[in-house]
């Protein structure tokens, strides 16, 4: 039995090692680069930001062109590798990697051309690039487009699934901008796809990119930088009652026609003491610094009197000041290395039809001021306002996109890493995170029509399709079936 057992792990080791040997002959011919196990470089490539997964590909790539990246997917298709696409590498899950070893990694980080037509007030952008060195370049226009706040972050992944910053609410998130986009599909034929050519693979690729293909370049609309930008981060220390009223507050005043220039979130962390929670109201406001004020001050006025000063900021300024502020990580990213984390995190996006019950916020509040206090590693919840009065994102109509949420007024991330951000991860990290979910998810109905982010990936989600694709995941496994039969792009949470 056992030298079966032996038998078979040589058969497949050997396997291995052959696939290796076709790959690299095969890529002899293309002046590809490529990083194969045991080479010098491999082992830093191999790198994952989040610590809690390890990898080992079968060999990295590192296409300079469209064509290149066919080759790529070519090469390693046709040994039915399965084959995936690396941008900024900042996947929850370390996606990229194919969820197992032995994968065909390809990475952009050579990609990164950027060029701005005057005319249509498009950017071109190579998906090697990161957000930092994208908004640096369009500000030297004057123009911006709505993504996140970590710089580091690419291109790739982020407007593949959704990508979502403070000025959303006011111009959609990054998918919704993208106008066209030159992509790789799964038998390495090179396709350039928008509304009126292969409409059905460009609404495809606004919500479930990976599944499809590796996008080589969006044409994204950009927009004038807001003239005035002021980004608030307000700190309070705050009992389990007190918070918990802050977050109903925070509910009901999203909804109170506020303006699309006005964007944010709560976040929740680890109160100094048992039964305390850290609040932060977080954002920020595109209008005029005259009108701050006045906007900001409903919601304000039913916190408690003072944030903690030291902890506390506004900042008034132009649309890049605004961005050091609200950004982590260097806008230019090449001139500093960023830390790696191990951390497990979750999403909750909730309907704007169907609210969080007081019942939910407050089991949800005391779990955070108690078990929160006793977890020894570090964890936040934002609250991120996605919804509400005079949302962009939610005024794009469901079937637009392949991205499933057009009426959720929060989308909750649950976060946690192990202590001191190094592996391994624990188990009672888990079942804290978990813990948050389900007290919340445990007090609204069974029929609860909650959602979850793709770009916050969660390797334990068993009802992911539903919670991440919703009503679109039927189209979109029809279409997988026509364009990626043998399922080459491959991820645990991409369409079957
Ligand atoms: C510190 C941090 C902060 C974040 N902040 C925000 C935030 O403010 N707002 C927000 O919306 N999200 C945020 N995210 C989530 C982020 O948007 C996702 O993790 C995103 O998918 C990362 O993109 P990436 O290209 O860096 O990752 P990668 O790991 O390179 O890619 C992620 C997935 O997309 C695929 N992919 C990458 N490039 C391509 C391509 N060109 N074509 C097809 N598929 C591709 C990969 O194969 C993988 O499956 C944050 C993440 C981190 C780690
Ligand atoms: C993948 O390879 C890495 C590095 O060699 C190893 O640590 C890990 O256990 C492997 N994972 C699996 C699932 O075999
Ligand atoms: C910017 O703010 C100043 C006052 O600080 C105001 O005079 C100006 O009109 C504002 N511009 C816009 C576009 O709101
Ligand atoms: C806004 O409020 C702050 C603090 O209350 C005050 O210092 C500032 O002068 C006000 N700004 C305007 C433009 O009224
Ligand atoms: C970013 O920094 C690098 C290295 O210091 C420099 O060469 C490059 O010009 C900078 N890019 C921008 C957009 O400032
Ligand atoms: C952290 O908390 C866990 C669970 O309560 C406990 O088992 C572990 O020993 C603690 N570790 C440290 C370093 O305090
Ligand atoms: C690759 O797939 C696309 C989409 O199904 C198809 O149009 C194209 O003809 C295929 N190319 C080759 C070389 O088979």
């Amino acid at each position: 039995m056992f030298a079966v057992f032996a038998l078979l792990l040589a058969l497949v080791y050997i396997s291995r090692a052959l696939d290796s040997d076709v790959l690299r002959e095969t890529l002899e011919s293309s002046s590809l680069d490529a990083l194969f196990p045991g080479d010098p470089g491999y082992a830093e490539a191999a790198k994952t930001f989040n610590q809690r997964f390890t990898y080992a590909p079968i060999a990295i790539l590192f296409p300079r062109t469209p064509e290149e990246v066919s080759i790529s997917v070519k090469a390693g298709a046709s040994q039915n590798l399965r084959v995936a696409a690396r941008s900024g590498g900042h996947s929850y899950i370390a996606s990229s990697f194919s969820g197992q070893n032995g994968s065909l990694l390809v990475d952009l980080s050579r990609m990164q051309k950027f060029t701005y037509d005057t005319d249509t007030e498009t950017a071109l952008i190579e998906t090697g690039l990161r957000l930092g060195d994208i908004a640096l370049a369009l500000n030297e226009e004057g123009r911006f487009i709505p993504h996140g706040r970590c710089t580091y972050v690419g291109i790739g992944g982020h407007s593949g699934f959704g990508g979502f910053g403070f000025i959303s609410r006011r111009n959609g998130l990054t998918l919704d901008n993208v106008k066209s986009a030159t992509l790789v599909l799964a038998n390495g034929t090179i396709a350039v796809v928008s509304d009126q050519v292969h409409p059905d693979l460009f609404w495809a690729i606004r919500g479930s990119s990976a599944s499809f293909g590796i996008v080589t370049s969006i044409q994204v609309q950009t927009h004038p930088v807001p003239e005035n930008v002021t980004i608030f981060n307000l700190v309070w220390e705050l009992n389990v009652e007190t918070t918990t009223a802050m977050l109903a507050k925070w509910q009901i005043f999203v909804d109170s026609g506020i303006t699309p220039d006005l964007g944010g979130e709560l976040v929740l962390s680890r109160g100094d003491s048992s039964g305390n929670v850290k609040v932060a109201w977080f954002g920020a406001y595109y209008g005029s610094s005259n009108t701050f004020n006045a906007t900001v001050k409903p919601y304000l006025d039913e916190f408690p009197s003072a944030p903690i000063p030291s902890q506390s900021s506004i900042t008034s300024g132009n649309w890049l000041t605004g961005l050091e502020a609200l950004v982590f990580g260097a806008l230019n990213t090449s001139t500093a290395a960023e830390s790696r984390d191990t951390f497990y995190a979750k999403s909750i996006m909730t309907p704007e039809a169907v609210p969080m019950s007081q019942d939910a916020m407050s089991t949800f509040i005391t779990y955070l001021g108690n078990e929160g206090f006793k977890f020894n590693g570090s964890w936040f919840v934002e609250v991120e306002l996605y919804g509400g009065s005079n949302s962009a994102i939610n005024s794009v109509p469901l079937d637009a996109t392949a991205f499933a949420h057009r009426n959720k007024r929060f989308n909750m991330q649950l976060y946690a890493s192990a202590p001191n951000s190094a592996p391994p991860f624990p188990d009672y990290g888990f079942t804290f995170v978990e813990g948050m979910v389900s007290s919340i998810v445990s007090n609204m109905p069974a029929d609860w029509p909650y959602g979850a982010y793709v770009n916050y990936l969660d390797d334990r989600l068993p009802n992911w399709k539903e919670l991440y694709y919703g009503s679109h995941y039927e189209r979109l496994h029809v279409l997988k079936h026509s364009l990626d039969p043998q399922n080459v792009y491959h991820f645990p949470h991409s369409i079957k």
